[in-house]
């Protein structure tokens, strides 16, 4: 049922306005598996309300934990009454992110078991460093039947090296260690701004971590965490879709409740398009110059890099700039997969391995395509906004994993976007709210 509901954009306006960002999706995922390592009540607030995370609460309520949603944006969770060690398969093919209920459950409890993630639209996603991780701890991990378990008498710190810069094995193995006995040593560890998020939440907890952030992050074991109220760090994927929408359509918008550090990469390559940027202390404004955009190449890489998140909302950016432009996908094999429905809305892009080679062409057109994934959708669909007719986008299902109210947050911005189902008829805004 929800499949069938599609974006129609009739494009060519350019967007203007104020935007408010919401909480970091992948920041909260962490946080919510984290505040179970507790028997007190953790509150989360500035929760973005997508349906990942609707998806891992109701993961976090299958082991037993309660689950108080105060309102769309705050959830209060109690980890006491966890009567479960076991994520079902049910969970995790929905969201990956369930695994982090891995570490929080191991650390807590010392014994975990949550069925493993297959591949996903954007690659394989193997999981062996989470694993050398909670190993290095002392755990006995074993695979079979489609289940990761991990179970120890102890957990003992340690000292890990990460073969490659992982944000998911960072933040699971940093939660695991937390509860360890003595001192934890995660070296070449992920330093996106949601790994500091998750230390940050933990010492609230009465976690004693230090060095989130750099590379080297050290963890001395504590004997229980208490309690706390803590507002997950604004979105700044969400944040950098919106500023590559006003940059394709030839906008001018300021996005509010950003931190913008966290976007530095992302306005660098904005600057170096010809977009003109202000930062402000919480919001950033972005100015579309009055001609072509131009080409650029850009490499994705670990924060603070150019983020993977953003690489198909700069390729449609790109694939509209005056000349040839670069990408390179550095961390996931198969993240082009967009690049065919893009090709049918006019764009010029030939994909070699890793790199995408654009020839900037002045407009798309518009075209029926459907998103592949969360991001790549998003793409799409700033690329419906910048196009000459009207495009309409099957799947959006995929888009609402990560994208609050996204149809909303751009009609505010002066789009034309509707949301609408296979069979014709478009959604009121009303119904829009009940199903986001
Ligand atoms: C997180 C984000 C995702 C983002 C990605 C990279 C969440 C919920 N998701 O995903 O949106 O695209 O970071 O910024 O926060 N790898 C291994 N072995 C492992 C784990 C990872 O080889 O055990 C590899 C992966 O295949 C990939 C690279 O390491 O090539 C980075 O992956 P990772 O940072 O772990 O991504 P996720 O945490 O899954």
């Amino acid at each position: 049922m929800e499949h069938s509901e599609q974006y129609i954009i009739n494009g060519g306006t350019p967007l203007q306005g104020d935007v408010h960002i919401g909480g970091a999706k992948n920041a909260a995922l962490g946080l919510l598996a984290a505040a179970i390592m507790t028997d007190d009540t953790v509150t989360i607030e500035n929760l973005p309300d997508v349906r990942d995370i609707n998806v891992l609460l109701s993961a976090i309520e299958g082991i037993g934990a309660s689950v108080d949603r105060v309102n769309a944006h705050t959830v209060r969770i109690c980890g006491k009454n966890i009567s479960g060690l076991s994520v079902d398969y049910e969970y995790i093919k929905k969201i990956r992110a369930s695994y982090y209920l891995l570490g929080a459950l191991l650390g807590k409890y010392k014994k975990a078991e949550v069925a493993l993630p297959g591949g996903c639209a954007i690659g394989a996603r193997p999981i062996d460093l989470h694993l050398k991780g909670f190993r290095a701890l002392g755990a006995n991990v074993d695979i079979s039947h489609g289940l990761m378990s991990a179970e120890a008498e102890r957990l003992v710190g340690s000292h890990i090296y990460m073969d490659k810069v992982s944000v998911g094995a960072t933040i699971n193995v940093l939660m695991a260690s937390a509860l360890a006995e003595g001192k934890t040593v995660i070296e070449n560890a992920a330093k996106e701004p949601h790994v500091v998020d998750v230390a940050n939440l933990l010492n609230k907890m009465g976690a004693n971590i230090r060095g989130a952030g750099t590379d080297v992050i050290r963890i001395q074991g504590v004997e229980k965490l208490h309690g706390t109220t803590y507002p997950v760090i604004p979105d700044q994927i969400e944040a950098g879709t919106f500023m590559f929408a006003a940059a394709a359509t030839g906008g001018d918008i300021t996005v509010r409740n950003v931190i913008p550090k966290h976007l530095e990469a992302t306005t660098a390559k904005l600057l170096d398009i010809g977009c003109r940027i202000a930062l402000y202390d919480d919001a950033i404004r972005v100015t579309a110059p009055s001609g072509r955009l131009r080409p650029t190449s850009v490499t994705t890489l670990p924060y603070p890099g150019f983020p993977t998140d953003m690489q198909p909302q700069m390729a449609v950016v790109l694939g509209i700039a005056d000349g040839h432009s670069t990408v390179t996908e550095s961390i996931f094999e198969s993240r082009y997969k967009y690049v065919g429905e893009l090709t049918r809305m006019g764009a010029n892009i030939k994909v070699e391995g890793n790199i995408a080679m654009i020839d900037g062409v002045e407009k798309y057109s518009g075209a029926q395509v459907s998103a592949p994934d969360l991001r790549a959708g998003a793409a799409l669909v700033i690329a419906g906004l910048q196009a000459e007719g009207q495009t309409v986008i099957d799947d959006i299902y995929y888009i609402e994993r990560g994208y609050e109210s996204f149809d909303e947050k751009l009609r505010a911005l002066g789009a034309k976007i509707e949301k609408g189902r296979k069979n014709g008829s478009i959604k009121t805004e009303k119904d829009a709210r009940f199903s986001a």
